[in-house]
């Protein structure tokens, strides 16, 4: 009798060791201090453009200016209605069962003027309901600062290209740090630089649409990193202290396979992960016949100010592409353009899947993409604040599940080799406003019905996907990777059995 106990217990002990070895080992699990969420932005989902005092932004005056530049002429001035839904949008994200929201505060609804001497008693209102909501159940706050939607009159000033844009908008951070510190968990000062600047600056692919590449995306980005890095200075000195949050900033990197093994394409994808661009700009600037390089210098009190001004690396990951060396040198004559400094050319492999011309499926990308961060950029915190596929489907999202399954396995695969993720933020809660192509591409794990007065949200199969990830915080129908739980899990049934038996 007490022969068969002790075996028992050594057995439980033995099992219960072999089991804890066998989690710890299993790659499909997600340790305990992870976080998961979905994120919006606000003009993509808000609506309400014009309501309550809110100001113009650069995103309501390009789509009403120039709808021909939107695919589908549409524009955010209704969108998913979500400023008067906040309490249906967080019923969805409770039965989720998110650990945080990621959101973006409009700085035309809380600040109508750009300058943070008026504030929108409704602005105000509107994120501090939110805010409260969310703490009280329990789901952390992750804000984006700026989320593209800049007021209109300060673009009126140039924008990201008039430095004096600077204090502006540390003036504007000051304020959401006082209003809504207390309940933020994590701020992110800028989401994509690169897009607001190259894009929005140096292209006509974002608003504003200034269409100046080579020269005004080089000063946007010059001023936009200062920008950041005093926003982060105030915080780090004056609000840290008592309101704890994490701070950083936002790319949107893709993972840039070289096409062959050749030294020229291996460089040309490196340059473009790193977008190094500080040689090439300079010697085309020469060649072009400018005086000095076009790219803005930083000094080195600036480089000492903006170094480790992000407790984490924000990553946005979509795709990835194949990057080669260009057969040809371009000729100065040419003229000045991002992309000739840039000096490469990429493509996308044609075996990639995919339901749109750039959003391809390569979720061993992300797992590269992960380990060139950790190697690159000193092993730091890593938080992918949006990663998620566009369709044009309705809820049968096969396309979308299998995407986030991949991406999430490719995520752990990366962990497994040491890379520090922390968070996965799936882009977006639910279809919106994708910026120049209108609503004509869904990214949304819940569907709107644009056509239904109430823009109906409805689950797709993703959305069940994604709520079985955030519950049991594991990948699920993994079968090899499973397996070893399985095997534990019935070889204790089977010693319980037989201990109890002799
Ligand atoms: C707000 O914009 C809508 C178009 O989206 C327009 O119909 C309405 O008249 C505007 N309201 C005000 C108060 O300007
Ligand atoms: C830059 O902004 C300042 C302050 O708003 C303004 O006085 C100045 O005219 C702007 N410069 C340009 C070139 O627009
Ligand atoms: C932007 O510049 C390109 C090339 O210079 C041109 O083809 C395009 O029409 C311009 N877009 C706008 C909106 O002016
Ligand atoms: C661009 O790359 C080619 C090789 O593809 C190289 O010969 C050329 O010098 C480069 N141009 C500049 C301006 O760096
Ligand atoms: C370069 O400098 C020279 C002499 O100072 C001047 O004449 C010329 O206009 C300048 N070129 C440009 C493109 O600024
Ligand atoms: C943030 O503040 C802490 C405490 O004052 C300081 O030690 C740290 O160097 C600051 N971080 C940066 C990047 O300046
Ligand atoms: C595209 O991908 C396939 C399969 O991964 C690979 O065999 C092929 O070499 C790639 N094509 C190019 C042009 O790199
Ligand atoms: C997950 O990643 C591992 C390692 O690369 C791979 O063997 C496995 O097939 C992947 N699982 C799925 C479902 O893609
Ligand atoms: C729209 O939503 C409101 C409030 O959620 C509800 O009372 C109303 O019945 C809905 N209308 C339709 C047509 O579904």
């Amino acid at each position: 009798m007490f022969g068969s106990l002790y075996l028992l217990l050594f057995v439980l002990l033995v099992e219960l060791l072999w089991w804890s070895i066998a989690i710890q080992l299993n790659p499909s699990r997600f340790p305990r201090d992870f976080l998961f969420g979905t994120a919006t932005s606000a003009y993509q989902i808000e609506g309400a453009w014009n309501v309550s005092g809110k100001g113009e932004s650069i995103w309501d005056h390009l789509t009403h200016n120039y709808p021909s530049m939107i695919i589908d002429q549409s524009n955010g001035d209704v969108a998913c209605k979500s400023y008067y839904k906040m309490d249906e949008d967080l019923e969805i994200l409770k039965d989720l069962g998110v650990d945080f929201y990621r959101f973006s505060i409009s700085w035309t609804r809380l600040l109508p003027t750009g300058y943070s001497t008026y504030i929108n008693e409704d602005g105000l209102q509107y994120y501090n309901r939110l805010l409260n909501l969310l703490k009280r159940n329990n789901i952390k706050a992750m804000v984006t600062i700026y989320h593209w939607d800049l007021p209109q009159v300060l673009q009126e000033h140039g924008g990201w290209t008039n430095s004096s844009i600077i204090d502006v908008y540390v003036d504007y951070a000051r304020v959401l740090f006082e209003l809504f510190g207390d309940r933020v968990h994590t701020w992110i000062t800028f989401n994509e630089p690169y897009q607001i600047c190259r894009e929005g600056y140096g292209s006509d692919r974002k608003a504003p649409a200034l269409n100046n590449s080579g020269i005004s995306d080089y000063i946007c980005g010059y001023n936009l990193l200062r920008a950041h890095a005093k926003a982060f200075h105030l915080y780090n000195n004056t609000y840290r202290r008592v309101q704890k949050a994490k701070i950083g900033i936002t790319v949107q990197a893709p993972w840039a396979e070289p096409a062959t093994s050749r030294e020229g394409d291996v460089q040309a994808a490196n340059r473009l992960m790193q977008f190094r661009m500080v040689y090439a700009s300079n010697l085309r600037s020469a060649l072009e016949g400018y005086n000095s390089s076009r790219l803005p210098q930083f000094t080195s009190k600036e480089i000492e100010y903006i170094k480790g001004t992000s407790d984490f690396f924000g990553l946005n990951h979509y795709t990835s592409v194949m990057g080669a060396e260009l057969p040809f040198v371009i000729p100065a004559a040419l003229g000045t353009s991002f992309a000739y400094d840039l000096n490469l050319t990429y493509f996308y492999n044609t075996s990639w899947p995919s339901d749109t011309d750039w959003l391809k499926v390569v979720p061993w990308g992300l797992e590269k993409l992960l380990l060139f961060i950790k190697e690159e950029y000193d092993n730091p915190d890593i938080y992918i604040t949006e990663n998620g596929y566009a369709d044009r489907e309705t809820l049968n999202d096969y396309a979308r599940l299998t995407y986030h399954r991949d991406y999430l396995n490719a995520t752990l695969n990366a962990m497994a080799q040491g890379a520090s993720v922390k968070v996965y933020t799936a882009w977006t809660l639910m279809d919106n406003f994708e910026w120049m192509a209108g609503y004509t591409e869904r990214f949304g794990l819940v569907h709107i019905d644009y056509e239904s007065e109430n823009r109906t949200r409805t689950y797709k199969r993703s959305a069940y996907f994604m709520k079985h990830v955030f519950k049991r915080r594991r990948i699920t129908g993994f079968g090899s990777r499973s397996g070893k739980l399985k095997t534990g899990v019935s070889c204790l049934i089977v010693t319980l059995l037989f201990s109890l038996w002799i």
